[in-house]
């Protein structure tokens, strides 16, 4: 789609006439602008910028075509997305978002945030920062300063403890009972194509369904990946947030299971995970989804949250946000003493209603929703994990 190559001196009025012309293209010149003295700004600057070696210059090639600049800082704390200007021929083709969706990989991969600068006269830029789920942190000047974080949350989430103690082969999520419905489904519901799993995970259900049908991922957390590896080395996995990362091919199913869809939380990232399930998938492909219905109605008056279970050396408390229908499980284990370990996870939970909307915005249609993955029709029923 795009090709990154380090710019050489040479290339510095070239990028001036990129940077110009989407700048232009957006309407943001000023009525006083002057061309001249500002491509020799922009020519000193570019020259500084390709000898700085604290920050890393690139043109962006299109084609054979050189159609773009890019410049990113990669420190100790953060990789800084200090400018992207491409040209408006190839704007709205997706290189924009390929570009950024690396650079959260590269973050994801670093386990630091991914940080950039958007003018407040930019709409369009902050509007696909605002669909990538970046998150405003403070103002400077005319600016506003973004974050994407999401890699290092879930990486703290899904750390290596966590992926390791994931597994629970033969039992729990992992019983044949558990397994074999869901594969045989699933592979039923590719007929004969590929799949992809948004959130693969250790590859509970990806290992399993690969010995039927090709499988590919998408995975956020590296440590879930590094668990998912020491079982199998074949499966390709892509690095990357289920709602903007991009795997390699064309497939029939894209399906995301055990609850997972929860995990973004807001409306924009749940649309915007349809719409990347919508992208990978070749026409007539099928989009599956896991998710329990929401049982506000347990909820005691005035009180929002509600004990999930009870056991001896378990309690599962779930914490409701109604207003941004978001629930925190808080998860207690312990033993004979009184010393209790806490772990939490934060969802958005979704209505059925509401996923057919999040579903024809992406351009899908429903075909059917059953209990579980034997067929039954039923609404399904059961809590987050
Ligand atoms: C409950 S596990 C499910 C894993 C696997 N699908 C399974 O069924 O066992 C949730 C997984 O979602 C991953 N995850 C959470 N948010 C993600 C995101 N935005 N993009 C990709 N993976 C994500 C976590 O790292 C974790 O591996």
């Amino acid at each position: 789609m795009y090709r990154l190559r380090p710019a050489k001196p040479s290339d510095a009025e070239l990028l001036a006439d990129v940077t110009l012309a989407a700048t232009r293209a957006q309407g943001r010149l000023a009525p006083d602008f002057d061309e001249l003295a500002w491509r020799n700004g922009f020519v000193e600057w570019t020259l500084e910028s390709i000898a700085d070696p604290a920050t890393d210059l690139y043109v962006v090639e299109v084609g054979d075509r050189p159609a773009g600049r890019l410049r990113v800082s990669r420190t100790p704390d953060a990789v800084e997305l200090n400018g992207i200007q491409l040209h408006p021929d190839i704007q709205n083709h997706g290189i924009g978002t390929a570009i950024l969706n690396a650079l959260q990989d590269e973050a994801t991969r670093r386990g630091v945030p991914l940080q950039l600068r958007v003018e407040r006269d930019n709409p369009n830029a902050r509007r696909l920062y605002d669909r990538l789920g970046f998150t405003r942190t403070a103002e400077a000047d005319t600016e506003d300063v973004l974050q994407w974080t999401k890699g290092v949350e879930q990486n703290r989430l899904w750390n290596a403890e966590v992926a390791e103690k994931y597994d629970t082969p033969g039992t729990g999520m992992f019983a044949p009972e558990v397994i074999e419905p869901t594969v045989d489904r699933l592979a039923e519901l590719a007929a004969g194509g590929r799949a992809l799993e948004f959130a693969i995970g250790t590859g509970r259900v990806g290992i399993p369904l690969s010995k039927r049908i090709p499988v590919s991922g998408i995975e956020l957390s590296t440590a879930m990946i590094d668990q998912l590896r020491t079982k199998d080395e074949t499966i390709p996995v892509v690095v990357g947030d289920m709602a903007s990362a991009q795997a390699p091919g064309e497939f029939s199913l894209v399906y995301l299971v055990f609850n997972t869809i929860s995990n973004l939380l807001t409306q924009e990232e749940q649309v915007a995970c349809f719409r990347n399930a919508a992208r990978h998938l070749s026409p007539g492909g099928r989009f599956v989804i896991e998710l329990w219905v929401p049982e506000l109605r347990r909820l005691p008056p005035g009180i929002p949250a509600t004990v999930g279970v009870a056991e001896p050396g378990y309690i599962l408390l779930d914490t409701y946000d109604v207003l941004n229908q978001h629930v925190v499980s808080h998860h207690f284990h312990f033993g004979e003493g009184t010393e209790a370990q806490l772990g939490r996870t934060p969802h958005r939970y979704i209505w059925p209603a509401e996923l057919d909307l999040m579903a024809q915005i992406a351009g899908f249609t429903r075909e059917s929703r059953h209990a579980d993955w034997s067929g039954d029709r039923s609404p399904p029923n059961h809590p987050p994990t």
